[in-house]
């Protein structure tokens, strides 16, 4: 019989999360590590944590290179891209993590936040998405991560929500254009995780709460519950899974 540590569904593959200095894309990288996946860490500006991230990787005995690039920015892109190949030659899954916001009511944004957000949690995605193509073969995987304010309405989230809703259109739209080179494209969608995003939120506390309230069974979601359900869409069983956001949320959305 396997052993959970001898199963390594993922030795030989090359995965690359954007933005896994911290929060939940550290915790993706790390599952994909211990699945037996080579690591391509990407972050903005924390290069401790980046460092940090990168040798709880190597701990796992897989490779793992970390690399800096504002993925607004379509040369940072390309910079991120080209680092990959050079190191590993290759990519089978890229998870489309990294995001930021100006948390205020739509009222109260200006057209810089609008575009900030909109850059770096929409834009990016595809822009690495047409980046990361040429460097799969079938059986490549790119999985989004999205959030429920997609499609429902939260406090100070206008622009995020708007981001993660264009993503998940980005996400179906791929899903059929790469079809054919047999790369699966999804989308995570997870509820609240405690992670220094949502610090910057003036109504955290009240966040949490609710999310303890309206979660059935009231048990928070934690970062390790995205990173698995993304695992999942990574392996050869998620195959003929395409163009779907995978909710994972404990049940919060179904009482909202
Ligand atoms: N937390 C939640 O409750 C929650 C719920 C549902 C979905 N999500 C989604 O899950 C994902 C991760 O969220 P999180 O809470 O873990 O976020 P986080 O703790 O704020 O971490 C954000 C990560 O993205 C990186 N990043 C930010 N801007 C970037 C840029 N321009 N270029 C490259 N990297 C950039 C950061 O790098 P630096 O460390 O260098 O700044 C960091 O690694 C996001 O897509 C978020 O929308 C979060």
């Amino acid at each position: 019989m396997t052993s959970p540590e001898s199963y390594k569904p993922f030795k030989g593959r090359v995965a690359l999360v954007t933005g896994a200095s911290r929060g939940i894309g550290r915790v993706i990288a790390r599952e994909l590590a211990t699945l037996g996946a080579d690591i391509a860490i990407n972050y903005f500006r924390n290069h401790a944590e980046a460092r940090l991230a990168q040798q709880e990787i190597e701990r796992l005995g897989v490779q793992c290179i970390r690399v800096a690039a504002h993925l607004a920015e379509p040369a940072q892109v390309r910079k991120l891209m080209n680092a990959v190949r050079d190191k590993f030659g290759r990519l089978d899954f890229l998870i489309n993590n990294a995001a930021s916001g100006v948390n205020r009511p739509g009222l109260e944004l200006e057209e810089k936040h609008w575009d900030w957000t909109l850059n770096i949690n929409t834009k990016a995605p595809w822009l690495c998405t047409k980046e990361a193509v040429p460097l799969m073969s079938e059986g490549g995987r790119v999985v989004n991560i999205s959030s429920l304010g997609a499609g429902r309405v939260f406090p100070n989230y206008t622009s995020v929500g708007v981001s993660k809703a264009a993503l998940e259109a980005l996400t179906r739209y791929m899903a059929v254009e790469l079809a054919p080179r047999g790369v699966t494209v999804n989308a995570v969608s997870g509820g609240y995780v405690q992670t220094d995003a949502l610090q910057h939120f003036p109504n955290r506390d009240d966040m949490l709460a609710s999310a303890r309230s309206k979660t059935p069974g009231g048990e928070l979601l934690t970062a390790e519950d995205l990173a698995k359900a993304v695992a999942f869409l990574c392996s050869d069983a998620a195959a003929m899974i395409r163009g779907q956001v995978l909710v994972v949320d404990g049940g919060m959305s179904l009482t909202l």
